[in-house]
């Protein structure tokens, strides 16, 4: 079991910072996610742990032990750190079959051989590649090389695991399936787990703590999963974590509307009454927080579309010249008799509303 510090820790590129100062710490036995947008710094962060990058500044520290420190001109090579890692690009090796793929860090280990054959087939297993031992990648599918680097990281036993983007190449039942078998191992191994992602679906279901990684580097808030998708810290977060209505408003007459068009909105919250000083604001909900009705309270609203999609129900729904989505669980939208044709009106009353700065950096994406 081990902890994982970043003290300070800032890292270039030809002459672009990718990180700076960049400080948290990875308790033992969670399964912490680094979610954020391509190009954020997500593997820079997994590489600097696992000792392929070295820091130019700052402290890298794996349980007791100093890892990484350029200022005393210290930094251990990978294979001294015992970790589990499964890279983006899953590189595994070419000429080795599958099962020797899985073998390898066992031999690395000088794991005594009848050891070895069991521990491998219980990492083949696990990941479903039974049957495929004497494969080489090349004649796997993408995914099934995926499949492999997860049981070579695995296979070792190691107290830590990094994993980045291990699942992107799976289908969607096979995600669902390993993400829930990732998640057993943790508990079983105890072993602290990186899990690196912009997928948040993954990251919601997988982690114990989520880090938010923004575009320059910075992890603008780290928390349980049910905080940062209820209780997102500005409105990167909130766009970050799934589908997100957001609308810009003003503050007229002590009333709040619209910006577009003026139309009268939700009021705005006294916790957030600061935001009324900016010439705009921003509404954010989620398309499941909006109740739609025939007749009754609420905000005159227009259905542009309502498009059944198996378990939910898919609408588009206009205020004034504002569009949003909106989502119901089905069998409750043929309860509440709510299966609208399109040009149809209805009412609108919003559940649960976010309120935020407008950065001005979110482009209005309908669709
Ligand atoms: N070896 C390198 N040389 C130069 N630039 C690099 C190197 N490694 C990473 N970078 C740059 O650092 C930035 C962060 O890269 P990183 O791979 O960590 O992104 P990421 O968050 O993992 O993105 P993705 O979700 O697409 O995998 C990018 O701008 C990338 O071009
Ligand atoms: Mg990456």
């Amino acid at each position: 079991m081990a902890d994982i510090i970043f003290k300070n820790v800032s890292k270039s590129f030809e002459g672009k910072q990718v990180l700076k100062d960049l400080s948290f710490s990875i308790r033992s036995g969670e399964c912490f996610t680094i979610l954020g947008p391509s190009g954020c710094g997500k593997t820079v962060v997994l590489r600097l742990i696992a000792g392929f990058e070295i820091p130019d500044s700052g402290q890298i520290i794996i349980g007791d032990e100093v890892v990484a420190d350029p200022d005393k001109g210290l930094c251990k090579a990978p294979e001294e750190r015992l970790l589990g890692v499964v890279f983006q690009d899953y590189a595994v090796w070419p000429h080795k079959t599958v099962r020797q793929n899985v073998t390898y860090p066992l031999e690395m280990q000088n794991v005594p051989k009848e050891q070895r054959r069991e521990r491998s087939q219980r990492a083949i297993d696990m990941v479903n590649l039974s049957g495929y031992e004497d494969r080489l990648p090349n004649q796997l599918s993408g995914g099934q090389q995926q499949r492999v680097a997860l049981a070579r990281a695995l296979v070792a036993n190691s107290d830590i695991l990094l994993l980045d983007e291990p699942l992107t190449n799976l289908d969607a039942n096979l995600r669902e399936e390993m993400r829930f078998e990732i998640k057993e191992i943790q508990k079983k191994t105890n072993s602290t787990i990186l899990y690196v992602t912009h997928d948040q679906e993954v990251a919601l279901a997988i982690s114990d703590r989520i880090a938010i990684m923004t575009p320059t580097g910075d992890f603008c808030q780290i928390s349980d999963a049910e905080t940062v998708y209820e209780h997102p810290v500005n409105l990167f977060g909130f766009r970050f974590l799934g589908v997100a209505n957001c609308l810009r408003c003003t503050q007229k007459n002590d009333k709040t509307c619209l910006a577009e068009d003026g139309t009268p909105f939700v009021q705005l919250d006294e916790e957030y009454a600061f935001l009324a000083a900016s010439p705009t604001f921003i509404a954010g909900f989620r398309p499941m927080d909006v109740q739609l009705s025939r007749t009754g309270d609420g905000f005159d609203a227009v259905v542009e579309r309502c498009t059944l999609l198996g378990n939910i129900v898919d609408y588009r729904i206009r205020i004034g010249k504002t569009s949003f989505r909106v989502q119901a669980q089905t069998e409750d939208a043929i309860q509440n008799d709510i299966i609208f044709t399109a040009g149809e009106s209805c009412k609108a009353i919003f559940d649960e509303m976010h309120w935020f700065e407008d950065d001005h950096t979110f482009e209005e994406v309908l669709v």
